[in-house]
């Protein structure tokens, strides 16, 4: 199976991991995906320092198949998070939250891929325009950070494939091959999963926070701080608290405090999925069973074939 991604990375699939804070900022979940075939992307942005550069060197004795560090680019730690991936020439890089423009330079001369991460045709465009080697584009059914504009993957895909010359990592939505068929379908060179490879054994979050997206029906998240910079995540408490108190007309201070007031560390390392910011797309309701992330790649691929097949034969 070749696109255009799976040769510019040297990938066998065109499926990514999606980068999730704890879920994936260690090495195991991104061995086990890339040794698969597939993208794993770590997280570095919740790491400390010491942590992030031996994580580094576990991938590095745990697969020599390619890998992608994702760094939240304005991030408080980013400057030294960088320099660490780039000292480790790390093969590939998903940027996100801020522009490209300084470090990218460096990181490409070292022979770096670097993708950026964007939610909106503008962002994709100035992206483009900054030199980027390919984008990984959001929709609104994502969990964690979707596009304010709650512009659904559907759309979005499509019109950014539309806009740029770049390929396009597709995210957002999807859980198994079937999705994946879709986005390929729209032109998308690869897509990338996040909640689903929650629901793995590797994923390093709390069993509390596993077991939430295996209950979750496609209607169990919701934004918080919508019409700011908002997060999609399950539906508890917090999230009830929250959109109480925007109802009840509470100041911008008031609520982000509040919002500010829990973590998505409490849910995934803690397992307070009660108060805690379950980050967690549409997705979840896709999702009945934890698997070894290796088996989830392979399952993803026969799935994708089904529906290429399902496909041709209409
Ligand atoms: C728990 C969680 C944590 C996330 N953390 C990050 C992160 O640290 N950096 C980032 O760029 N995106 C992060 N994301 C977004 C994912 O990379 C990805 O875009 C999203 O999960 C795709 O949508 P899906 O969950 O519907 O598959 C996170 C998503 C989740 C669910």
């Amino acid at each position: 199976m070749k696109t255009r991604i799976t040769e510019l990375l040297g990938i066998r699939y065109p499926v990514f991991q999606a980068a999730m804070s704890w879920a994936s900022s260690n090495a195991p979940l991104v061995i086990a995906v890339s040794n698969a075939g597939g993208m794993g992307v770590i997280a570095a942005g919740p790491m400390r320092p010491g942590d992030f550069r031996r994580a580094l060197a576990d991938i590095r004795a745990g697969t020599d198949k390619p890998y992608g560090v994702n760094i939240p680019l304005n991030g408080a730690r980013a400057a030294e998070l960088l320099d660490i991936a780039f000292e480790a020439r790390i093969p590939v890089m998903v940027a996100s939250q801020g522009g490209p423009r300084e470090q990218m330079p460096r990181f490409r001369a070292a022979g770096t891929k670097w993708l950026h991460v964007v939610a909106s045709v503008e962002h994709a465009k100035k992206a483009e325009a900054a030199g980027v080697d390919a984008l990984v584009v959001d929709g609104a059914e994502a969990g964690g950070h979707p596009p304010p504009s709650e512009v659904t993957t559907l759309v979005l895909v499509r019109r950014v494939v539309k806009a740029v010359k770049l390929p396009v990592v597709a995210s957002g939505g999807v859980a198994d091959g079937a999705g994946i068929a879709a986005l390929l379908a729209l032109g998308a060179d690869a897509v990338q999963l996040g909640t689903r490879f929650i629901a793995t054994v590797e994923a390093s979050v709390h069993e509390n926070y596993k077991r939430a997206v295996l209950a979750a029906d496609v209607d169990g998240s919701t934004l918080v701080a919508r019409g700011k910079l908002p997060i999609r995540q399950l539906k508890n408490a917090f999230s009830a608290r929250y959109e109480a108190a925007e109802k009840a007309g509470a100041t911008q201070e008031e609520l982000e405090a509040l919002f500010n007031a829990s973590s998505l560390k409490q849910a995934a390392l803690e397992g307070d999925v009660v108060w805690g910011k379950v980050e967690a797309g549409q997705s979840a309701g896709l999702v009945d069973e934890i698997l070894p992330a290796a088996e989830l790649v392979k399952r993803l691929i026969s799935e994708l074939e089904e529906a290429r097949k399902r496909l041709a034969s209409l």
